[in-house]
């Protein structure tokens, strides 16, 4: 018996800061609540799936100011571009909130202002640091070598301002109390453990408002002080439930919500923060807050400073949604870091999507049409591999749904994809081209059986996969003939045999196309074993490439004419009509120099400034599209266009490297 009215679902995703385009870390982050909510909806649930953009905040209003525009201009365009992105991955969210919206800031002022009433927000001042880039305040203790952010390393700001603070610690003993008896709260494991340790080592009061820039939420009893951008963000989950409005059937429907989804460094305000706030407004607290790992590239963390970036657009474009859907989630274990490499990811949609799932549509759809005139015939399992076959579906269905429910999306889709590959044994097995020769008694019925088998097969892995590939999944079940796909429910699938008899396929083109593997592992592929270890290790594909050998020696003398020093960048722009050019003013300790280099393709010239780097200071001047460029900023290549400027930030401008 199901409770429908239990049978809701309340899911979402961060809202995403529009200070940047979107990496394919973000869209990693979708992809997972977007997957999970396909499938509560198949699993017959009412879902709501929300993302969105935070647009508030000092780092947002800079960023503006430095393009002469105004804030909501500037993140107008940026959102924009987070929508398009959206629908390109074929994300099917219910709602996108933008914390500009009058929505959303009729509630935050709400909430701040009962929270006030209740006694629990105050006026002091705040001391102290702040990291701009994550928008976080930090003590002295906390900060890193050289006032550096703990978190990101990111160089931090001193701070000095009158404000209003929350009265966290008072919630501490509430907080502890609350995690003992929802043991399932934070995930995974590792991340409730450090939330713990965090909380028990003492929670100071948090700065919830700011004075020092404007661009944020009014507090509504003291309008010279904007709301922190977490406390105004953290609402968005509520907000876009409408719970002030006369019609308040959405948040009393989902709030509060199933589970939020985030990213591991944000885990901390959604675990502790969040649920703290909700207390002292007596609000009820969410079911979960779970912490994904991080997509990296050779170990380190995306980062548009790092210049490590990888675009989705561009591999939606060449490769489509669905590969880069698969490739993510069957990747990478939820909770764990993944690796993107090309490489891998094209040979993964080749081996996974064209091959086992591709090649078994196409196959049975022709067999059907060449054997029976496309038409297919309801028949009930004989042979030990019609049984085995039938059994497995009815088996995959059921652990599918297990690690579903659990999060466990990269082991649900193995076991999808385990019974893809013995469905395709099947065919090996049962040897259809043999029976279709009619040479024993019995072998025309034999044949049925088998394209029936093939074609219910694949009807219950339409429904399966079509939650992480919900491109190609209805595909499956249009040239099988069905017509429904978009109101098909898991338990539509619960049992073999619904494809009905009679059913004619249509056939059509493959639905995942093959890809040349790109051109960075071709030179190995003669050693095949070479390119088998390159498609799976990023190191070894790294080595793969073809690295110089070391040049011959020079005299000491030789390396000591060089003038290599520590230098800070103190503007950086693009220079105009040049695709590469950027345009940098260094503080190279004595003097200032302007360097022209050539890694527009690699960096936005605005993560550029206030970074130190490696600057050789006594090559001979050059002019450049009209420019006298002085010197070189150092930087490494590898032959798979990754370029990374030499960073060193602990020294002062000047210092020499030697
Ligand atoms: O933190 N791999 O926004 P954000 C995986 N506005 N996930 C990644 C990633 C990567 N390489 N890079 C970023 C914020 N993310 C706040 C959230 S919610 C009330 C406010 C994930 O744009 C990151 O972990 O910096 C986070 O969950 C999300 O993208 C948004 O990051
Ligand atoms: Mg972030």
């Amino acid at each position: 018996m199901t409770d429908t009215a239990n049978k809701r679902f309340y899911i979402t995703t961060p809202i995403y800061y529009p200070s940047a385009k979107l990496h394919i870390g973000h869209t990693y982050c979708t992809t997972i609540a977007d997957t999970v909510a396909r499938f509560k909806r198949r699993a017959g649930y009412e879902v709501r799936f929300l993302t969105g953009s935070d647009e508030h905040g000092q780092k947002i209003q800079r960023a503006a100011e430095a393009m002469g525009i105004t804030p909501l201009e500037y993140t107008t365009k940026i959102v924009n571009g987070f929508k398009d992105l959206w629908k390109a991955l074929n994300i099917s969210n219910d709602d996108f909130i933008r914390t500009t919206e009058k929505r959303h800031e009729k509630v935050v002022q709400y909430l701040f202002q009962k929270a006030y009433d209740k006694g629990d927000i105050y006026k002091s001042k705040y001391k102290g640091w702040y990291c701009t880039p994550d928008e976080t305040f930090w003590t002295e203790q906390k900060l890193g070598p050289n006032h550096t952010c703990p978190d990101c390393g990111r160089p931090v700001e001193e701070v000095e301002e009158e404000s209003y603070f929350f009265k966290m610690n008072k919630y501490a003993d509430q907080w502890l109390k609350f995690i003992d008896e929802n043991p399932d709260f934070i995930q995974p494991e590792a991340r409730r453990n450090e939330m713990i340790q965090f909380v028990k080592q003492g929670l100071e009061d948090l700065c919830v408002s700011r004075t020092s820039f404007d661009w944020g939420i009014k507090v509504p009893f003291d309008p010279k002080h904007v709301v922190y951008v977490w406390f105004d963000a953290l609402v968005n989950y509520i907000s876009a439930l409408n719970p002030l409005e006369e019609d308040k059937s959405l948040f009393e429907k989902f709030w509060p919500a199933d589970i939020h989804l985030v990213g591991k460094e944000i885990v901390r305000f959604h675990s502790i923060i969040w649920p703290i706030m909700l207390m002292s407004l007596d609000l009820p607290i969410p079911k979960k807050v779970f912490g994904h790992g991080w997509l990296v590239v050779d170990g380190t963390k995306m980062s548009k400073s790092l210049g490590n970036v990888v675009d989705p657009i561009p591999l939606i474009d060449m490769y489509g949604s669905d590969a880069l859907r698969y490739y993510l989630l069957s990747e990478i274990h939820l909770g764990n870091d993944g690796n993107f490499t090309l490489p891998n990811f094209v040979q993964r949609v080749n081996s996974d999507l064209a091959n086992d799932l591709g090649n078994l549509l196409n196959r049975t759809v022709a067999m059907v049409e060449k054997y029976h005139g496309g038409v297919i015939t309801a028949m009930p399992s004989v042979s030990e591999f019609d049984k085995d076959l039938a059994s497995l579906a009815m088996q995959t269905v059921k652990e599918y749904e297990t690690y579903m429910e659990a999060f466990d999306l990269n082991r649900a889709l193995k076991t999808v994809w385990a019974f893809i590959s013995r469905t395709n044994k099947y065919i090996d097995e049962t040897m259809p081209w043999v029976l279709a020769k009619g040479a024993n008694e019995g072998d025309a019925e034999k044949l049925q059986t088998v394209m029936y088998h093939l074609a219910e097969a694949l009807r219950i892995i339409a429904v399966l996969v079509d939650p992480v590939i919900p491109t190609g999944a209805p595909k499956i079940w249009e040239q099988l003939g069905l017509a429904g796909f978009a109101d098909a429910k898991l338990d539509d699938v619960r049992q073999w045999g619904g494809l009905p008899s009679g059913t004619k396929v249509v056939k059509g083109d493959p639905i995942y196309p093959r890809f040349e593997v790109p051109e960075m592992i071709d030179a190995p592929a003669a050693d095949s074993a070479l390119s088998e270890a390159t498609a799976t290790s990023a190191a070894t594909e790294e080595t793969a490439q073809e690295i110089p050998p070391i040049k011959e020696n020079i005299e000491y003398d030789d390396f000591a004419k060089l003038d290599l020093r520590v230098a800070k960048v103190i503007s950086c722009e693009k220079v105009k009509k040049s695709k590469k050019l950027l345009k940098f003013v260094l503080d190279v300790g004595v003097a200032e120099r302007t360097v022209v280099s050539g890694i527009s393709q690699y960096y936005e010239p605005e993560s550029m400034i206030g970074k130190k780097v490696i600057y050789l200071a006594n090559l001979a001047p050059k002019k450049l599209m009209g420019i006298e460029s002085s010197g070189m900023i150092l930087s490494a290549s590898d032959f798979a266009d990754h370029l990374e400027v030499t960073n060193i930030e602990s020294l002062i401008p000047g210092s020499l490297v030697k």
